[in-house]
């Protein structure tokens, strides 16, 4: 019954390739949270849509998955996708590579870092056999840039991005592997692979915005050796500074062994080893 409401709420380009089943949780929640729009909706849903009770929930439900997941693509999205995953399975070169993640917004605000981002963080926690992404975004196109050649495990809600990362990976010939998880369920972390790292780049605050709690849960089940955790300091816009986060230092007090500062972004090494 929500099916078609969902159907309708996504129905826009930017909100194209987010997961409908994470769509849905939204849309629940907003209806438990307002029992009385429910019923409204369930006695005549033909009605519902012209009302609104229904414009107030499309509203709501959309600004939250722009928040979390829509925002992040730049309006060359998704006209010019299609083209440059063609260039860079062709050509697997980091001009493709960074072609492609200029779509989103992530990457694009790390670009012209990537040429040395990844020989710092490795400086560290060493050359690593296995990466996963969590949170991953267009991050995973990046893999020309590693400057080696890990097994690479990508996560995310995009579900439909996920695939074009399969597609490139695949392409690649390296071992690699997609799940469209989110990461609010509870114990995810135990259905994803065992690696070297854990990459989780601009995904913790929204993460602990919608659980508090929910960052420390996933790291204490997390297999891997090392996290390398990411979180801007400049607001979508590059306006305003954002401070560090005192909740997330506070859970991996004394594991911290470095730190890798961009313009606009920081990067924490952590070891996750038991001392
Ligand atoms: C700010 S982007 C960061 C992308 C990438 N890590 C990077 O830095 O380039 C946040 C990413 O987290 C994903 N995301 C947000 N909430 C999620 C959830 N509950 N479960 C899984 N992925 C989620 C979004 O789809 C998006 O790709």
């Amino acid at each position: 019954m929500v099916d078609l409401l969902v159907e309708k709420i996504i129905d826009k380009k930017e909100l194209r390739g987010v997961s409908e089943e994470f769509a849905k949780k939204e849309v629940i929640a907003w209806l438990d949270k307002h029992p009385q729009v429910k019923q409204e909706y369930e006695q005549d849903p033909e009605r519902f849509f012209k009302k609104k009770n229904f414009q107030q929930l499309r509203s709501d439900v959309r600004e939250h998955l722009r928040r979390v997941y829509g925002v992040f693509f730049t309006n060359k999205y998704p006209a010019k996708r299609e083209g440059y995953l063609a260039a860079l399975i062709d050509e697997p070169s980091k001009e493709n590579a960074l072609e492609l993640m200029s779509i989103h917004r992530s990457t694009h605000e790390r670009l012209e870092h990537y040429p040395s981002l990844y020989e710092q963080l490795f400086a560290i926690t060493g050359t690593p056999t296995s990466i996963l992404d969590i949170g991953c975004g267009y991050n995973p196109f990046s893999y020309p840039f590693l400057g080696c050649t890990p097994a690479y495990h990508s996560a995310d809600i995009a579900c439909e991005d996920l695939k074009l990362i399969g597609e490139f990976h695949d392409s690649l010939k390296i071992e690699n592997s997609q799940h469209c998880v989110d990461l609010t369920t509870p114990e995810i972390m135990k259905s994803l692979p065992e690696t070297d790292v854990v990459f989780a780049f601009k995904v913790f605050d929204s993460l602990e915005e919608k659980e508090w709690g929910r960052v420390k849960a996933l790291l204490t089940d997390m297999k891997a050796k090392w996290l390398v955790a990411s979180f801007p300091t400049l607001s979508i816009g590059q306006k305003k500074t954002i401070s560090p986060r005192e909740w997330f230092e506070r859970l991996v007090t004394d594991k911290v062994v470095g730190r890798v500062t961009l313009a606009n972004e920081q990067f924490i090494i952590i070891t996750l080893k038991q001392k």
